[in-house]
C-alpha cells in the first residue's frame, strides 16, 4: 500500500470518523482485478460480503493508497490525490448520516475515482468523456461522442466563482487544451433556479457559464440534493435555507424542478 498503513491512510483521507476493518490480502485481490474487468462481477461479490458497504469504503481506502504512487509515475501532484479522494469522506459521512453506521453506498461513482477516470482539480471535478448527443451551439455543431470534460460538483464547501474559475483553469493545464469544452449534467443548471435563489447566489453564477443544450423533467435530482431525499408529498420537506424554502413553495404549486444538460466553450 505504498508504504501508507491502513490506519494513517484512513486518516488522511476520512479524518477523526471512524474506520472501517481492513480486508484482507485475498478479497482485496479479487476486488481490485473485477474493478476494470468485470463491474457487474465486482458489485456481485461485494453483495456477497456481510457488510458490502463497510467492505466497499475499506476497499476505497485500499485503492486509494495503491493509487498514490501510480499518481506520482503519472506526474499528478499528492494535492490532487489528496482532494480527488477527498470524496471517498464526503460519501462515507453522508451514508453515516443517513444509517448510523460505517460504510459508502456509491459503488457506480467511487468506482470512476478507482479507475483513475475522474479527478478533482480545486473545487470541481472532471471527467473526460465524449457528448452523448449532437449539440449546436454559437453556431458549431459538436457531433455526438465530441470530447468534452464532464463537470461534476462535490458538496461539502460552497461554490464560489472564485473557486469554479480556478477549476476550469487547472482542467485546462491538466488535461493540456487550451480550450477544453465542458459538460455538464445537473440539478444545478436547471433554468427554474433563477425563480428560487438570489441574484448573488453562487449557483447562479455557476450556471451563468453553461448554455443548456437539453432538458431533464422527470429527473428529480433537484429534490432529493435540496432536501436530502424525495418525498411523494413535499409539505414534508425541511426549510431551513432560502433554497429549500422557495424550492418548497415551487413544488407545492404543482411545478417541478428538471435538470439540465449544459456546454461551457472555455476561452
Ligand atoms: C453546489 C452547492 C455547494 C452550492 O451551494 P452554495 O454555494 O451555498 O450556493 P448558493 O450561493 O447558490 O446558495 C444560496 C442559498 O441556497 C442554499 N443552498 C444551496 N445549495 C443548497 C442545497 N443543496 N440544499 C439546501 N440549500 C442549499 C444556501 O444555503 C443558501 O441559502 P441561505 O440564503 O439560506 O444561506 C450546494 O448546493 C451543494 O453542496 N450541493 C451538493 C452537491 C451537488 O448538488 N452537486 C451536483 C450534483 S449533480
Amino acid at each position: 500500500m505504498n508504504n501508507l498503513g491502513f490506519e494513517e491512510l484512513g486518516r488522511m483521507i476520512l479524518g477523526q470518523d471512524p474506520l472501517p476493518s481492513p480486508l484482507s490480502p485475498a478479497l482485496c485481490g479479487e476486488l481490485r482485478f473485477l474493478l476494470r474487468l468485470d463491474q457487474e462481477a465486482f458489485r456481485r461479490v461485494l453483495e456477497e460480503q456481510r457488510n458490502p458497504q463497510e467492505t466497499f469504503l475499506s476497499f476505497c481506502l485500499m485503492m486509494a493508497g495503491e493509487l498514490r504512487e501510480q499518481y506520482r509515475l503519472s506526474g499528478i501532484s499528492d494535492t490532487v490525490w489528496q482532494d480527488t479522494f477527498s470524496d471517498i469522506a464526503i460519501w462515507s459521512r453522508r451514508y453515516r448520516r443517513e444509517t448510523g453506521k460505517t460504510g459508502l453506498a456509491q459503488y457506480g461513482w467511487l468506482c470512476h475515482h478507482l479507475t483513475m477516470e475522474l479527478f478533482r482539480l480545486g473545487r470541481l471535478q472532471f471527467q473526460p468523456g465524449g457528448l452523448d448527443q449532437p449539440v449546436e451551439l454559437e453556431g458549431k455543431t459538436y457531433p455526438m461522442g465530441s470530447p468534452v470534460l464532464w463537470v461534476h460538483i462535490p458538496g461539502g464547501e460552497p461554490l464560489t466563482p472564485e473557486g469554479c474559475r480556478d477549476s476550469y483553469r487547472q482542467a485546462a493545464e491538466f488535461f493540456r487544451s487550451e480550450h477544453p469544452v465542458f459538460a455538464c449534467e445537473s440539478w444545478l443548471l436547471s433554468p427554474v433556479l433563477p425563480k428560487l435563489l438570489g441574484a448573488d447566489s453562487n449557483i447562479l453564477a455557476f450556471q451563468r457559464d453553461y448554455t443548456v443544450f437539453a432538458l431533464h423533467p422527470e429527473s428529480r435530482q433537484a429534490e432529493e440534493r435540496i432536501f436530502g431525499r424525495v418525498l411523494d408529498d413535499p409539505a414534508g420537506y425541511p426549510e431551513d435555507t432560502s433554497l429549500q424554502r422557495a424550492a418548497k413553495a415551487w413544488l407545492l404549486k404543482g411545478e417541478k424542478i428538471p435538470a439540465a444538460s449544459g456546454l461551457y466553450c472555455y476561452k
